[in-house]
């Protein structure tokens, strides 16, 4: 038997959040924050530990700085017991600030090690060990990115079921490789715009059927609105969950992990996708991709009040 039901491959960082700075910014000023978060941040980070939380057998392989941020967000993943053997170690962890006004948000970045990833730094071994690999926030894994394609393929060969969440590119230009990488894709799992991007549609509807003649099964995150997938021909959609959302980051990064969560155990897509719109609302009750899910009474009470697909597990 494996020991890993997932190996995910990506970036991890700390946000450092600041609460209630005034809505102009002077320079110059000493400017207050009413409230402060330090939470773990980064899409792969986010799903890796959320996942873990629910209870799959995770491991992570990322590059992180030897400093202070760095062993803060690997202890992070360790709490919910992320296997972490083959992180690689670079010269200096990323950190995002993100700093709410109202409705509106700087989301300032260094990006460290997020992007230094090398083919190199992988264990394909290691990798291919597990039943099912992931890869999220593909655009900024800018020196592994020209070796996805092979990476993808040898999962696929080595037997692995696999996965992506490309997150938003950057760069707005949508190749790099992706023509490659989506044949060895089984689950592809991106919001309504990035699924109108990759597949250069208008509307989502069309961006769902294109998708769906290049991956066996797409999945298209749509916020409040919940979610869609296709596959073998067949459209299903669920809805959202409501919810008094305290703050959106890492609402898609959760939903994957509800989806991947139930996938792994071998449950249909409908119950992947109510228990993905599950673990997506469920992000959003506190501040931050992760916080939810570090009180797991509080994730199960969730789970229990809210889940239509209690059978599945
Ligand atoms: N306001 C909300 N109320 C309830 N569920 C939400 C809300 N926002 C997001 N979600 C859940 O999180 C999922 C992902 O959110 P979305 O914003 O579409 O993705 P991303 O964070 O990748 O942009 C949605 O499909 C839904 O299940
Ligand atoms: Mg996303």
């Amino acid at each position: 038997m494996s020991k890993l039901d997932i190996a995910i491959v990506g970036e991890i960082n700390l946000d450092l959040i600041l609460y209630g700075l005034p809505e102009q910014m002077p320079t110059e000023r000493e400017l207050l924050a009413s409230d402060f978060a330090i939470t773990l941040g980064s899409s792969s980070a986010i799903l890796a530990h959320n996942l873990a939380a629910l209870g799959s057998r995770v491991g992570f392989v990322t590059k992180i700085g030897n400093d202070l941020f760095g062993s803060l967000a690997l202890d992070r993943l360790r709490e919910r017991g992320v296997n972490l053997e083959c992180v690689a170690c670079g010269p200096k962890s990323g950190v995002t600030l993100i700093l709410p006004h109202g409705r509106e948000r700087h989301i300032l970045t260094y990006p460290g090690t997020i992007s230094e990833l090398r083919f190199e730094d992988l264990d394909l071994d290691y990798l291919a060990s597990a039943r099912h690999f992931h890869m999220s926030s593909l655009f900024l894994q800018r020196e592994l990115l020209p070796h996805v394609p092979e990476l993808f393929r040898h999962m696929k060969s080595a037997g692995l079921a696999t996965s992506l969440d490309t997150n938003d590119d950057p760069d707005d230009l949508w190749g790099s490789g992706l023509d490659e990488i989506l044949p060895h894709v089984d689950i592809l799992l991106p919001n309504e715009r990035e699924a109108m991007r990759i597949s250069r549609a208008g509307d989502v509807e069309t961006a769902l059927s294109r998708l769906a003649q290049r991956v066996e099964t797409v999945v298209v995150k749509m916020g409040a609105s919940g979610a869609v997938a296709m596959r073998d021909g067949r459209r299903l959609s669920a809805a959202a969950v409501p919810v008094a959302v305290v703050d959106p980051i890492g609402a898609g990064d959760s939903f994957d992990a509800g989806f991947l969560h139930q996938f792994l155990r071998g449950a249909d897509i409908a119950t992947c996708l109510s228990y993905g719109n599950l673990c997506g609302a469920f992000s959003t009750t506190e501040c931050g991709g992760t916080e939810a899910f570090r009180n797991g009474d509080r994730m199960q009470e969730f789970i229990r009040r809210h889940d239509t697909h209690r059978q599945a597990r």
